[in-house]
């Protein structure tokens, strides 16, 4: 397993750019298959979520080019509905082709997508609303057959304002007969995203950024270029790993709109911030102070994926602090790996206690998925003496070149 080595106590210093946002970029790949020809994507981060969504829309007939960070998708003709069952197990978001490719061709069908370490994570919101719009399914050997007549516009109330879900509702939407209305949508800036991309390329839809999407059905959508957000969850991860180190960091082209949850935190815990435009100046030096009491939510409010990299960082804080984390059931299973560093964390339910200790012991850890790989990185720059962190893939996922970033900081870091 390929793993990263750091060796602790370094205090992070300098300037990071911060890439764009893997949770804006996947729902636009799968948006492409919507339009009759060439979409044009810039500041997509290459990480490899993208490429193997990549495999996907190549597998389904698009032709892509991705030079740099931008990528070109040719989707004038869509040959094949069924997504390669080894690419929609590797990574369960390719259910996010389902809307698009029932909007274009009236028929998809996709491995179901399990659960991952951090929860079951099940599809049923999205189920339910395809079916409401005129799909029917068929389940056999996990994978999920969908076809429909055609897609009627409905009014569609979530259960929960699901991310994933809100966007393959509106991508089923905006090719639908008539008006689809959907109550209770997220409000997620990556939604939001989409939805602008969508409406650059022609379709119809009221009320972006708010939990009640009108989307107009219209015959076809043009071809469109579009630029993709920073990443908040990078440019977080980049901000807490500042406060680990008791360092100061310049982020440049931060989604900072998008952050104020996180920068209210990170101020109540000490660290001085200076807001320029997008970009973010952090003093960590000061911030040491526990967090009494912090839920993760829906946006806007604080994000579950800063959830572990903030336990990691508040596990050597003054006092107790306590997390309760609302969105996925499994999420603080990462405070196994940082209980054996040393750290003093206890969770009951979906509550998590983090008793600040001293200091953390650097050793061998595994990171089992994305964000808690970072979480086990910034525990690692914390620690004294060398941590390694094996579970690279995961966290390749989502982070264009984590190594890169924090060693122009002054981390000492390295792939292994
Ligand atoms: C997106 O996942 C993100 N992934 C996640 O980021 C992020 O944590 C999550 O939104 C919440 O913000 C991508 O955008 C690719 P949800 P998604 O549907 O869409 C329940 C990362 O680290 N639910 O909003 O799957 C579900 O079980 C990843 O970058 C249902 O019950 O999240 C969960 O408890 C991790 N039924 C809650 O809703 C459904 O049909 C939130 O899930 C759908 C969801």
């Amino acid at each position: 397993m390929k793993s990263i080595n750091i060796i602790g106590g370094n205090t992070l210093c300098g300037e990071v750019s911060i890439q764009g946002s893997k949770n804006a970029a996947l729902p636009l790949l799968a948006a492409t298959v919507l339009i009759k020809g060439v979409s044009v994507i810039h500041n997509c981060p290459r990480i490899t979520d993208i490429f193997h969504m990549i495999k996907i829309l190549e597998s389904i007939g698009c032709k892509v080019l991705f030079t740099g960070n931008c990528l070109k998708v040719d989707a004038t003709d869509i040959t094949n509905t069924a997504l390669p069952e080894e690419y929609a197990k590797l990574m369960r978001s390719s259910f996010i082709f389902a809307g698009a490719l029932l909007a274009r061709k009236k028929e998809v069908s996709i491995h179901y997508p399990g659960g991952c370490v951090i929860g079951k994570r099940p599809i049923d919101i999205h189920l339910d609303a395809f079916s409401k719009m005129g799909a029917q399914f068929v389940e056999k050997n996990e994978t999920i057959y969908a076809n429909a007549k055609k897609l009627t516009g409905e009014e569609i109330l979530l259960s929960f304002p699901s991310v994933g879900a809100t966007q393959n509702i509106v991508m089923a939407s905006v090719l639908a007969e008539g008006n689809t209305i959907i109550r209770g949508a997220a409000k997620e800036p990556e939604v939001t995203e989409l939805c602008s991309f969508l409406v650059k390329a022609g379709a119809k839809i009221q009320g972006i950024g708010t939990e009640i999407l009108k989307i107009e059905g219209v015959p076809c959508l043009q071809e469109v270029e579009y630029k993709v957000v920073p990443d908040r969850i990078v440019a977080g991860t980049y901000l807490l790993a500042a406060v680990a180190t008791k360092g100061a960091v310049f982020l440049e082209n931060a989604p900072v709109d998008h952050m104020n949850s996180l920068l209210l935190m990170l101020k109540n815990i000490g660290a001085k911030i200076h807001l320029e435009g997008n970009n973010i100046f952090i003093n960590g030096e000061g911030a040491n102070k526990s967090v009494p009491y912090l839920e993760t939510e829906v946006y806007p409010g604080y994000p579950t994926d800063l959830q572990s990299p903030l336990m990691a960082v508040l596990s050597r804080a003054e006092g107790i602090s306590v997390i309760r984390e609302n969105i996925f059931e499994n999420r603080f299973r990462i405070s196994g790996q940082l209980n054996r560093m040393g750290a003093k964390i206890f969770v009951k339910d979906n509550h998590a206690l983090i008793y600040g200790v001293e200091k953390l012991k650097g050793m061998e850890v595994t990171a089992e998925e994305l964000r808690g790989g970072a979480a086990l990185i910034i525990a690692g720059l914390m620690a004294e003496g060398s941590t390694k962190v094996a579970g690279l893939s995961y966290i390749e996922r989502g982070y264009e070149d984590i190594v890169r970033d924090l060693k122009c900081l002054g981390a000492k870091i390295e792939k292994g």
